[in-house]
């Protein structure tokens, strides 16, 4: 075969294996190998057009920035194209980048802004006569999906802007999923036993490409918005620092850590000072954006293909890693779940040795196909827990073994069950001491009863020595008892058992929400407190009455008749009773609440609230809703394309809200 033939095969061969991943990366969110193994394979293709550019065609995937939209929303047309960046890897390349600018500016120093490079999604914001009109995704840079109704739902997204705005302008940024966010969400739904997000790039995607943009709305989204697309109208500024500062007084949510750097001393620094405090942020950033500063040069140094040739990602070391999968170890939960971990070969990923990684469930391990033995993608970011992204199939030697649950709880030997339809196995055994020692865990922690001084040891310690049984034991517990325990001392039994009476005090939501029941989080704790007011009569509620109750379905009800029919939980609830542990939400009167006496209509369709929920909220907050405007209306709320109700209000003279000044009186803004 000759050079060229050889080239053109390789070529095809790269093409096809890149366009499958795009595939899964950009349009079902959901990719199959590392970032880091995609950069590769991208290095491999664009050197071998490097070496044969007659061989490079429009359709290559290095002729391009993403992958086509999905076709369930809208399309936009971008006015103005969404760049991307080039990367560069090591310093080196970043100076080189740096001399080139230098060369075509014709000037040695020239001043750069540095930015953190989010892993998120970018988005294109169009603003008209100060409002949001649309919201839209990259798409292939051109042409993007019109994700308007689900921006809308991110609370860092201005949906009005002041009057000295430009008239018609777009701002572009990056919205992400914080860390945070991202680990909480997971944990949910692997409770839910639902696929989980690979990491907080895909959750970010993944949320704000909900065709329902309510589950839009209960993801943890943020936005930094990173430049001015275009404006008309209005003068602006001339530089991209002016640009942010500018935005940032018009109500964007602009990266406090982006910094004007004058020289390339200062930007290499800035590069150094984030790559090792990366872990630290509340976001995943995998690398440092840096652009020139004046627009005018922007302008002269121009754009090559889909990059401007005025600013770079400077890209941070992968945060995975290759090692060996030794085996798979097991953790038994409050609730009884079964949580897989890897218990791996020890390996340094990005500056931290990882010895275990999450891996959920088993229906996660199977989709992943991970079995014991291989050599598997260890990824870690910051607080991330660190993943397991997936086996390297390449390396099998056909010793790997496919990981079966136990039938029987490895701590207590209990039967394990698993619900038809649930990912997640259960210990069947409530007295499995696993699940006693998590729940007490529960009980104390943060969220819960908040109960400081009792911490993963002290609680391990309580339950062995035989002082406590249960979490209603912690409200008999004696300074005597507590003293002679290893290295505890007076003072601190003192602390911890005033901690234990103090927390007799907290809210009937933090009880309930302590006592660990399946299914039931912080926001369902509350939703409870507020319509039953105290524990014994939640506990006697039916499977009916809760399912009644806006935000409870049926799974949530049925765990809860569960819990309380079981001996062992009334049990505990009558000695936390017994020990004064027995909160009672009060109703606050009607009067008192802060739309008392106050009467809204509302006319048009509203963009972040059902007609239905927004009622409901009037209602909750002591207003009253109705459907037609008299002398006794407050407020008319005007949603977009108003009906006749506007006109009447305006000859009454009736004052009227926009959405987001309604929002704010319903205290969602
Ligand atoms: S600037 C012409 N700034 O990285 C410049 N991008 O390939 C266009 N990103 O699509 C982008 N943080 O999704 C810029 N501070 C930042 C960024 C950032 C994240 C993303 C964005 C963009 C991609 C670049």
């Amino acid at each position: 075969m000759t050079d060229l033939a050889q080239a053109k095969q390789e070529i095809a061969r790269l093409r096809a294996i890149i366009n499958h991943h795009n595939y899964r990366y950009y349009v079902l969110d959901s990719p199959e190998i590392s970032d880091a193994e995609y950069d590769s394979l991208m290095q491999e293709l664009k050197q071998w057009e490097t070496e044969y550019p007659q061989l490079v065609t429009p359709d290559s995937p290095t002729q391009r920035v993403g992958a086509a939209p999905v076709a369930a929303f809208g399309v936009v047309v971008h006015p103005l194209p969404l760049l991307s960046l080039g990367n560069v890897f090591s310093e080196e390349e970043l100076l080189s980048w740096y001399n080139r600018i230098s060369r075509l500016l014709g000037q040695p120093q020239f001043d750069l802004v540095g930015e953190h490079k989010i892993d998120g999604l970018a988005v294109a914001l169009t603003y008209v006569d100060r409002q949001l009109t649309t919201g839209a995704t990259r798409g292939d840079g051109s042409r993007g999906e019109n994700i308007t109704s689900n921006l809308r739902t991110i609370r860092s997204i201005p949906l009005s802007v002041p009057p000295e705005a430009p008239p018609r302008f777009e701002v572009r940024g990056e919205v992400f999923m914080p860390k945070a966010g991202f680990n909480q969400l997971n944990r949910e739904r692997a409770e839910e036993g639902l696929p989980l997000f690979a990491n907080p790039r895909n959750a970010a995607a993944g949320s704000v490409r909900q065709l329902d943009s309510r589950i839009t709305a209960k993801r943890p989204l943020d936005i930094y918005i990173y430049m001015l697309g275009y404006a008309e109208g209005r003068p602006t500024p001339t530089t991209h620092w002016e640009t942010l500062v500018y935005l940032k007084q018009l109500g964007f949510k602009i990266n406090p850590n982006n910094r004007l750097l004058t020289n390339l001393e200062q930007v290499k620094q800035f590069c150094n000072q984030w790559q090792e405090k990366r872990d630290g942020l509340p976001y995943e950033a995998d690398g440092i954006a840096i652009k020139v500063d004046s627009l005018a040069q922007q302008q002269r140094l121009g754009n090559i293909r889909h990059e401007p040739r005025w600013a770079i990602a400077y890209k941070f070391p992968a945060i995975q890693a290759f090692t060996k999968l030794k085996d798979i170890g097991i953790n038994v939960g409050r609730t009884g779940t079964l949580n897989p971990y890897a218990i791996l070969e020890p390996v340094v990923v990005g500056g931290v040795v990882i010895k275990h990684a999450a891996l959920h469930n088993e229906a996660d391990i199977r989709r992943k196909d991970i079995r014991i033995g291989d050599t598997v993608i260890v990824q870690r970011a910051g607080e991330v827990i660190p993943e397991i992204v997936g086996p390297v199939v390449s390396k099998r030697t056909g010793k790997e073994r496919e990981f079966t649950m136990p039938s029987r709880c490895p701590v207590c030997g209990g039967k394990i069950t698993r619900a038809e339809g649930e990912a997640m196995h259960y210990c069947s055994n409530a007295a499995c001491p696993a699940q006693i020692r998590e729940r007490l865990r529960h009980f104390v922690s943060r969220p819960g009863m908040d109960i400081r001084g009792i911490g993963e040891k002290l609680s391990a310690t309580l339950l062995k020595e035989g002082l406590v049984k249960d979490a209603a034991d912690l409200y008999y517990l004696k300074k005597e008892q507590l003293s002679p325990i290893d290295r505890m001392g007076d003072k601190s039994a003192s602390n911890i058992i005033s901690a234990i009476n103090n927390s007799r005090k907290q809210s009937l939501a933090r009880l309930i929400f302590a006592l660990g029941i399946r299914h039931i989080g912080e926001e369902t704790a509350d939703i409870l407190s507020r319509e039953f007011h105290c524990l014994d009569i939640l506990a006697n509620a039916s499977v009916e009455e809760l399912t009644s109750i806006r935000g409870i379905g049926t799974e949530i009800a049925s765990s809860l008749v569960a819990f309380f029919k079981l001996d062992e939980n009334r049990r505990i609830i009558r000695k936390l009773k017994d020990a004064g542990v027995n909160p009672k939400e009060e109703a606050v009167p009607v009067k008192e609440l802060p739309l008392a006496g106050q009467e809204f209509v509302i006319t048009g369709r509203l963009e972040t609230l059902g007609r239905h929920e927004a009622e409901a909220r009037i209602k909750a907050l002591g207003g009253t809703a109705k459907g037609d405007v008299t002398r006794k209306t407050a407020y008319l709320v005007v949603g977009t394309e108003p009906g006749s109700k506007l006109a009447k209000a305006k000859t009454l003279g009736i004052k009227q809200l926009t959405e987001e000044e309604f929002l704010t009186r319903l205290r969602m803004r």
